[in-house]
């Protein structure tokens, strides 16, 4: 049978709070944690912080043998792999619609199309349309509060895929 393909968007899904209903990725793997929830000996909070992110960094560092967990404990939690399209600062240009019904931007390194988000964004429409078409990412750490949390909350619903690039990113 193939293997599963999920996108940001369909693991945005999967964010829940309580831990009632949580996946995460991992070295581009898609899991779902909410049974590991109750047994994680890290508790339930990382699992539910990370939850519909990109959790590998902070796996790997905050483990002792991240190898040896994601070859023995990981692999039933396993639901597919994430699908990815990787994007260029000239495709994100195309979309720059002056009234907000088409527009990409770049923050760190993914790529999102914020034309469903502009309505709910509390900032409003002006610095997404501004934005648009762009790389975002030191405006996006400057004027949100806490850009990191800001980002892995309600970043995933919206981000369609990677910039090609060759610089590295904490976002
Ligand atoms: C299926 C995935 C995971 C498995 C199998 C797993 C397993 C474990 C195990 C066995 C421990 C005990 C300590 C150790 O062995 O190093 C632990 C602790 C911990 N885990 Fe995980 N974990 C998973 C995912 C995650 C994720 C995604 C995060 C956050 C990004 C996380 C954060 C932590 C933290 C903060 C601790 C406590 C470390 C400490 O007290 O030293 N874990 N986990
Ligand atoms: C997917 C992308 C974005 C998300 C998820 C997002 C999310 C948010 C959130 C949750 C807030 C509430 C306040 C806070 O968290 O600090 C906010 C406020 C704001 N955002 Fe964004 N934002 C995004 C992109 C941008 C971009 C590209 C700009 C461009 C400069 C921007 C400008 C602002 C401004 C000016 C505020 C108001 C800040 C204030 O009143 O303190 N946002 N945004």
């Amino acid at each position: 049978m193939a293997v599963k393909e999920y996108t940001w968007q369909d693991i945005a899904k999967h964010m829940e709070p309580s831990g009632l209903d949580n996946w995460l990725v991992i070295n581009g793997i898609v899991y779902d944690v909410t049974d590991w929830v109750k047994e994680h000996p890290g508790g339930k909070q990382p699992l539910i912080n990370w939850s519909a992110n990109d959790a590998s960094k902070r796996f790997r560092t905050v483990h002792k043998l991240p190898g040896k967990l994601l070859k023995e404990i990981a692999p039933q939690y396993q639901i597919g792999i994430l699908k990815e399209t990787i994007y260029t600062m000239e495709d994100v240009a195309a979309h720059t619609d002056k009234d907000g019904k088409d527009n990409w931007l770049v923050i760190g390194e993914y790529v999102y199309d914020v034309t469903k988000w502009m309505k709910d964004h509390p900032g409003g429409k002006v610095p997404l349309v501004n934005w648009s078409g762009k790389d975002a990412s030191d405006r996006f750490k400057k004027v949100h509060k806490d850009a990191i949390a800001t980002m892995k909350k309600f970043g995933p619903k919206y981000r369609i895929g990677k910039l090609a690039t060759q610089q590295m990113s904490n976002l």
